[in-house]
C-alpha cells in the first residue's frame, strides 16, 4: 500500500513535543505540507521545522485563551489557503487530587476543560466551516484510553475532557459525512512523552507495565502511522470510529 499525503496541507496542533511532534513528522514524510502548532515551545518547533524536507509552517496559539483560539483557523486558512485535514493532538493532563480544595480544584478542571475540549470543539467548528467550501475535510482527535476505561481520582478532569471529544468527533462524522467531511478518535494508552513521564512519575513505571499486554511502552512513534492512514483517504469509510492503541491495557 503506497501512502501519499501530496496536495493535502494539514494542522497538527501541539506538534513541537510527544505524540503531536512524531505524526507531523510522519505526515510531512508522507507528503503533506505540514503546518506546526505549538504553545509554549517556539524552539522545538523550530528545530522539528528544520528538519522536515517538505515545506511546512510554525504557528502559536494558546488553547488555554480562547480569545486566541477563536479565529485561529480562519486566519491560518487567509495566509496559507484551505486546510485538508485537523490533527487535535495538543493536551494537558493536570492532576488534582480530591483532597485539594474544591477552589483549586476547579480551577484545574476548567484548564483541563478549555484546553482538551473547549478549545478542541472551536477549532472543529472552524475546520468544518473551511472545509464545506471544498466539500473535503478530515479530523483525526487524540483523546485517550481515559475517556472508555475512565482515569484515576487524581485526572477525573482529563478523563472527562477526553470523553466529551469522544461525542465531539461521532457527530460530526454523522452530520457532514455527506459534505465531504470525516471524523475520526484515536485513543492512545500510556505513551513515553513528557506527559506520561509526569504521571509515571506520580505512579511508578510499574503501574504503566504492569497494565499493558505488550513488553514495552507505547511511543509516539507508534500511534503516527494510524493518523497517516486517517488522513491519507484509505480509510474514509471508517468515519465516525474511535481506535485504541493501548498495547491491549483496555480491550472494549
Ligand atoms: N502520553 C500519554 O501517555 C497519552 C496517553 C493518552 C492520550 N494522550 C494524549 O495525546 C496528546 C499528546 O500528548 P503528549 O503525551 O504528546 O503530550 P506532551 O508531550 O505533554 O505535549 C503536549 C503538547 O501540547 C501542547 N500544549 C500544551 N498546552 C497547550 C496549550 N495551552 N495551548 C496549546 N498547546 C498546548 C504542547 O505545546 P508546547 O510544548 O509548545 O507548550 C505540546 O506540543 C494529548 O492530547 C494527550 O492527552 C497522551
Amino acid at each position: 500500500m503506497n501512502i501519499s499525503l501530496k496536495n493535502q496541507r494539514i494542522l497538527v496542533t501541539g506538534a513541537s513535543r510527544g505524540i503531536g511532534r512524531a505524526i507531523a513528522k510522519q505526515l510531512s514524510e508522507s507528503g503533506a505540507e505540514v503546518i506546526i502548532h505549538f504553545n509554549s515551545n517556539a524552539a522545538e518547533a523550530e528545530k522539528l521545522l528544520s528538519e522536515l524536507v517538505n515545506p511546512a509552517f510554525i504557528e502559536s496559539c494558546d488553547l488555554s485563551d480562547v480569545n486566541q483560539v477563536v479565529g485561529f483557523i480562519p486566519k491560518l486558512v487567509e495566509k496559507y489557503g484551505a486546510i485538508s485535514g485537523l490533527v487535535n493532538n495538543a493536551g494537558i493532563a493536570r492532576s488534582a487530587p480530591d483532597d485539594l480544595p474544591t477552589s483549586k480544584w476547579l480551577e484545574i478542571w476548567q484548564e483541563t476543560l478549555q484546553v482538551n475540549t473547549t478549545a478542541l470543539g472551536i477549532l472543529c467548528k472552524e475546520f468544518v466551516a473551511q472545509s464545506l467550501v471544498n466539500q473535503n475535510g478530515r479530523i483525526v482527535t487524540i483523546s485517550s484510553r481515559a475517556a472508555f476505561r475512565g482515569d484515576t481520582p487524581d485526572y477525573l478532569a482529563y478523563a472527562a475532557s477526553k470523553g466529551a471529544i469522544v461525542s465531539l468527533t461521532r457527530s460530526i462524522a454523522r452530520h457532514y459525512g455527506k459534505q465531504g467531511i470525516k471524523a475520526f478518535l484515536i485513543a492512545p494508552g500510556f505513551t513515553r512523552t513528557d506527559m506520561a513521564h509526569d504521571i509515571l512519575s506520580q505512579y511508578g513505571e510499574d503501574f504503566a507495565l504492569n497494565d499493558i499486554a505488550l513488553n514495552e511502552l507505547t511511543k509516539p512513534d507508534d500511534i503516527a502511522p494510524m493518523v497517516t492512514l486517517l488522513c491519507s483517504g484509505l480509510a474514509d469509510h471508517a468515519t465516525g470510529t474511535s481506535i485504541d492503541i493501548n498495547a491491549g491495557s483496555y480491550v472494549h
